[in-house]
């Protein structure tokens, strides 16, 4: 599909729901129970406003009763683990040998990758999800095809292959030079692509399986490019326990990525369940990013995320999916695990606060809050439309739905930059 955006200004009317970017006091989020979202050339947003006859002179959609709201964003989602969810083959270092590394495996075949690529992105549209910070296998030739999956489906993207040369299978192993020369060749060719929709992450896995060079290098052609980074971190109490045998040399798990140059502020480490407070102090300082993956959190009995120790230093917390840990490519059940997770420390966190998790605090954490995240005028238009049954009406009540009984609403359209992707138009 090609990238650009619709010529003439249009309007979508319909039901609003969508945080504020900055809000000035009271509620996170704004609804109108009739509004005119008007697109302009470039898919830029240029107006939100209540519906009135005359209000806007170009074309307008109508898509009532549907619910407007901005395309759901996950902050991270492992592309080659698709067939893989709800494999519930143990904890996690035992569910990486048993279920994802042979899976990971099989991406060596291209043909295979595309095929999976093709699912992964038709997975993503049937949730709402509009941007994707997606993980791929070691092989080079499948992180090609993931990014071309991406362009095609016209979604947004920051995606990386992932980095491992210790600790894995052979079929998984590339050694440094290898991978960070393959790590080179995609970024040149992805990051910035589909008009910008898309970006190149340098993705080493996880301290265990890299070696300090390699982690060395990938920070180095991070910081050379300016490139987003992607990791795991402090995810269960055995990984970290191998990652001080694997480094002894650093004092702790985090200051693993710190020594080697990858605690950025365009870092997002995913999980961060058993972190000290001064790794937490440290992830503050370096401006990182945690992204929170509830529902994974769940399914591999890794423990309980505390939010309030990142919300305590400002540190921005992104909700990430984690299929094939994850058990849904629905933001909406990350949302809703989110909540549990929350539960279970005591503390019952405002169905607001999670809508505003899923997208315009995501988008802050993944540094595009400023591009994404909500419908206000000057952001570009990646919204989806969902259509609730006809009982439900109001703000409290289509939040509660949407967050935590997802199958009574369906995605029936979604946009990207003002263009349409869900349902795919017509060649
Ligand atoms: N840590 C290293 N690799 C992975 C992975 O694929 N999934 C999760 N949840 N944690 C990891
Ligand atoms: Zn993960």
């Amino acid at each position: 599909m090609s990238s650009s955006s619709p010529r003439s200004p249009r309007a979508y009317r319909g039901r609003l729901l969508t945080p504020l970017a900055a809000p000035a006091s009271g509620s996170p989020v704004r609804f109108l129970d009739d509004a005119l979202l008007v697109v302009g050339e470039g898919g830029l947003i240029e107006q939100v406003i209540p519906f009135s006859p005359g209000a806007f002179r170009g074309l307008v959609l109508d898509l009532r009763p549907a619910v407007l709201m901005p395309g759901f964003i996950d902050a991270h989602v492992h592309f080659p683990q698709t067939r893989i969810i709800g494999s519930a083959s143990g904890a996690l270092l035992d569910w990486l040998e048993r279920s994802v590394f042979p899976e990971e495996a099989r991406f060596r075949d291209e043909g295979y990758a595309e095929l999976v690529a093709a699912e992964f992105t038709g997975c993503l549209l049937a949730s709402g999800t509009t941007t994707c910070v997606a993980f791929s296998s070691s092989c080079p030739g499948a992180t090609d095809r993931l990014f071309r999956a991406l362009e095609h489906a016209g979604l947004r993207g920051i995606a990386g292959l992932t980095l491992m040369d210790q600790n894995c299978p052979e079929a998984l192993c590339v050694p440094r030079d290898e991978a960070i020369a393959a790590a080179r060749d995609l970024a040149q060719r992805w990051h910035g692509a589909a008009a910008g929709l898309l970006e190149f992450a340098i993705t080493p896995r996880f301290a265990p399986t890299c070696s300090r060079r390699l982690m060395e290098s990938a920070a180095q052609l991070a910081s050379d490019h300016g490139l987003p980074v992607q990791t795991h971190v402090a995810e269960n109490p055995a990984e970290v326990e191998a990652t001080l045998r694997e480094h002894p040399w650093a004092r702790d798990y985090v200051d693993v990525y710190d020594r080697v140059g990858l605690l950025t502020d365009r870092a997002l480490l995913a999980h961060g369940i058993h972190l000290s407070p001064r790794e937490w102090d440290r992830i503050a300082e370096a401006r990182s990013s945690v992204v929170h993956c509830p529902d994974s959190n769940f399914f591999l009995g890794s423990g309980r995320m505390r939010l309030g120790d990142a919300r305590s230093r400002a540190v921005p917390v992104a909700l990430g999916s984690d299929v094939g840990a994850g058990r849904s490519f629905d933001m909406r059940r990350s949302m809703s695990s989110a909540f549990d997770n929350a539960l279970c420390l005591g503390d019952r966190l405002p169905v607001a606060d999670l809508f505003v998790m899923a997208t315009q605090g995501t988008a802050d954490a993944i540094g595009l809050g400023r591009t994404i995240g909500s419908l206000e005028p000057g952001k570009e238009a990646d919204f989806i439309a969902v259509r609730f049954p006809e009982r439900v009406q109001g703000e409290a009540d289509l939040l509660n739905h949407l967050v935590f009984a997802p199958e009574t609403a369906t995605v029936r359209r979604s946009f990207v930059r003002g263009r349409p992707i869900h349902p795919r138009p017509p060649e």
